[in-house]
């Protein structure tokens, strides 16, 4: 096993790989609070890449509902318990520690999916979920915990459920690429994404029950695994809508939501992120520390992340997206100036938007938020190529137009 640096728990771990040579990675941002549900890209991933036999139980992007459902069914929970058992009390954080830019959450104390894994029967913790939990996706869709008496009322709510986004997190240290006996795994070093040569590929689903996030999938047709590709020829700049850009995904492009973006991120010789605060991913994470990812415990630093939605339990979030919950759910709620223009740029375009700049606008308005007053300012957010050219711009207030008094014929 190497000691690679994982900065989602603050410490050295144990994984059977080095920390590679990825020199950008793909990443996204999803916000949760803004997702309806309406499963666009959900079908988007479906009807581009698993439309064919064998793929029928694969969704690669699912939304799934909380707490209670889960593709497969109880995933994360089945996961959780059987870090618990292997690591009886130990799977807490020490966030009391003061944040460092190495360490924004403290220190995770307990054993990784790699670091309670026996080593010998298996390199990672996982399980094989039985057929039939792949066989309803969307199980407990709109499922609350109660239905409330009086009505909901935010901090938290009393009755409450959320809509979880989830592709394969293009994981820096993967699960799947850990357990996989024949080495038919592989991180691309020009953009991180994870694939499964299918050459190579014997389908012994070493990956399927590495996977934490359960993204890797077997296909009994043709005795392979498969799983989400990142829409890499997309990334590649095949798409002819941005005539040679790198274009954002199939999920990410059809979200009509609004609630998704996805970028890629340079990466150093350390593994790390470079200090880009004006890549958006750079600044949502590293910067506002807004997003979040998921299951860091799990220990696969994860490369989506999410803005944990306001309403929930917070000891709920805290275990599902660690101990930054609070802050990210505050600076959410009372956004800064340039974090407001930001999540303007959300599917405000197609192609990959690699450098933001904000240009300030006037003041137009004043509200209270928790008790807090925040002023409104028409700030422009604009977004850059890969070219370096303009994309887009967007202003926080949306234009108004009259429409002329004399109507056409329609
Ligand atoms: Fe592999 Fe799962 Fe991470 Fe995707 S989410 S890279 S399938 S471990
Ligand atoms: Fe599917 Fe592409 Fe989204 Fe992956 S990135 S879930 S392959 S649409
Ligand atoms: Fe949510 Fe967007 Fe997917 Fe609709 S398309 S379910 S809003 S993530
Ligand atoms: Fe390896 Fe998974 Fe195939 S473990 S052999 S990639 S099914």
């Amino acid at each position: 096993m190497a000691q690679v640096y994982n900065w989602q728990l603050g410490r050295e771990m144990e994984y059977p790989y080095g920390e590679g040579d990825t020199t950008r990675q793909f990443a996204a941002v999803f916000n949760i609070n803004r997702c309806i549900a309406c499963q666009t890209c959900t079908m988007a991933c479906k009807s581009t890449w698993t439309f064919s036999p064998g793929q029928e139980l694969m969704w690669w992007n699912n939304v799934e509902t909380k707490p209670f459902g889960g593709y497969p069914h109880h995933w994360d929970v089945n996961l959780l318990s059987k870090q618990s058992e292997l690591d009886p009390g130990g799977q807490t954080w020490d966030s009391l520690r003061s944040a460092t830019p190495t360490q924004p959450y403290g220190v995770f104390n307990g054993k990784t999916i790699f670091e309670t894994a026996d080593g010998t029967e298996a390199r990672v913790t996982g399980y094989l979920p039985p057929e039939d939990d792949w066989k309803a996706p969307n199980i407990f869709e709109d499922a609350a915990t109660k239905f409330p008496k009086q009505g909901a009322t935010l901090p938290v709510h009393d009755g409450w459920f959320f809509y979880l986004q989830r592709i394969c997190n293009h994981c820096s240290y993967p699960g799947c690429l850990a357990a996989c006996p024949r080495n038919a795994i592989y991180k691309r070093p020009e953009d991180g994404i994870v694939l499964v040569d299918q050459e190579r590929c014997r389908g012994y689903r070493k990956c399927v029950e590495a996977c934490p996030y359960k993204k890797a999938m077997y296909r009994p047709t043709t005795r392979t695994s498969e799983k989400c590709i990142g829409c890499f020829p997309r990334l590649e700049g095949l798409e002819p809508l941005t005539e040679g850009l790198p274009t954002e995904t199939r999920c990410m492009t059809s979200c009509v939501g609004k609630i998704r973006m996805q970028g890629l991120v340079d990466v150093g010789a350390d593994g790390q992120w470079l200090h880009e605060p004006n890549n958006p991913l750079y600044y949502l994470v590293h910067e506002e520390q807004v997003a979040l990812p998921m299951y860091p415990q799990f220990g696969t630093q994860p490369n989506v992340y999410y803005i944990p939605p306001r309403w929930v339990p917070r000891d709920y979030l805290h275990q599902m997206f660690g101990p930054g919950v609070e802050q990210a759910i505050d600076r959410y709620t009372n956004p800064s100036r340039e974090l407001l223009a930001l999540l303007q740029l959300f599917r405000a375009a197609q192609a990959v938007i690699f450098r933001f700049d904000i240009e300030q606008g006037p003041k137009v308005n004043e509200i209270t938020v928790n008790g807090r007053t925040q002023e409104i300012f028409n700030d422009t957010a604009v977004g850059f190529g890969a070219d370096g050219n303009e994309i887009v711009r967007i202003s926080v207030q949306e234009p108004f137009f009259e429409r002329p008094g004399k109507q056409n014929s329609i």
